[in-house]
């Protein structure tokens, strides 16, 4: 575990709220699907003059608390975004650093997560990943696939409109065949065509590391999702922030379009 902690003030002060507020998060639900955007590992690790790798690989650790908090706490579905459409754009060095961290933390991690009850799933179109991810992923869904646990849906060169996209395509596709009409076509309908399928909407989305957007991130799928963000980085990021965002999300008042 990386224990050089380097807080800016803004951390801090997220902290110390945190600890005071005594955060019992037992009396409310639970969210049952929720998703994060895994950010601010770059920015962790400059703040401490180290490279950006290792920032990721801090953020590794954080993957592995979170994952089993949420199986504690009986969440259904935990998806992480861990690498976008987008992210291709980075220096070949650093693509090539987080495929190989895939790689590790799947091959340290998956009897583990086995014997949790956890199953490893994917969104995303993941066959453009490099060959030994493909093949550790789908060893990781098979060994995993009959639990009945948490499922873990690791986001991997995923894209909210590369998924759109895709279903539109798919569903072109299934209208000329005959195996779908026209008329058939609605919100489930779309749903049954994404990377998602059979997955329920997010409840919650959390992002740290301060910023305020989506970068593409379950775009349909988050239509009615609360939003809760920190200005925790990642690699900083522990079961108590995750409290503190599933407690603020339980005295959130969601609607849903009608009126109470
Ligand atoms: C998130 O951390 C990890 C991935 C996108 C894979 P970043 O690498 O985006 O960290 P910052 O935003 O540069 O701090
Ligand atoms: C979003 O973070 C993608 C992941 C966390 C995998 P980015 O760091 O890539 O997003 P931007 O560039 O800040 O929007
Ligand atoms: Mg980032």
């Amino acid at each position: 575990m990386v224990s050089f902690f380097k807080k800016n003030d803004k951390d801090k002060i997220e902290e110390k709220d945190i600890k005071e507020n005594n955060i019992d998060i037992t009396k409310g639900n639970i969210p049952s699907h929720i998703a994060i955007i895994m950010d601010g590992n770059g920015r962790w690790a400059k703040e401490r003059n180290l490279p950006r790798y290792m920032g990721h690989k801090a953020g590794v650790e954080t993957i592995r608390e979170i994952v089993k908090e949420c199986s504690k706490l009986g969440v259904k579905y935990l998806t992480l975004y861990a690498f976008s459409t987008e992210n291709w754009k980075r220096p070949k060095d650093e693509v090539s650093a987080l495929m190989k961290l895939l790689v590790q933390y799947l091959r340290k991690e998956v009897k583990e997560l086995y014997e949790n009850n956890v199953i490893v799933n994917t969104i995303g179109d993941i066959e453009r990943l490099p060959d030994l991810c493909v093949k550790e992923l789908q060893s990781a869904y098979d060994k995993t696939k009959d639990n009945t646990g948490l499922t873990l849906n690791l986001a991997l060169n995923y894209g909210g409109r590369d998924e759109i996209i895709t279903a539109v395509k798919n569903i072109y596709k299934d209208i000329k065949e005959g195996k779908l009409k026209e008329e058939e076509i609605n919100n489930d309908t779309m749903s049954n065509y994404l990377y998602t399928k059979g997955i329920e909407d997010p409840d919650l989305i959390i992002r740290p590391s301060g910023e305020q957007r989506l970068s593409n991130f379950l775009l349909w799928q988050c239509a009615y999702s609360e939003f809760w963000y920190s200005h925790i980085k990642w690699p900083d990021f522990r079961k108590e922030h995750l409290h503190k965002a599933i407690y603020d999300y339980q005295n959130r008042d969601r609607r849903f379009g009608a009126v109470k």
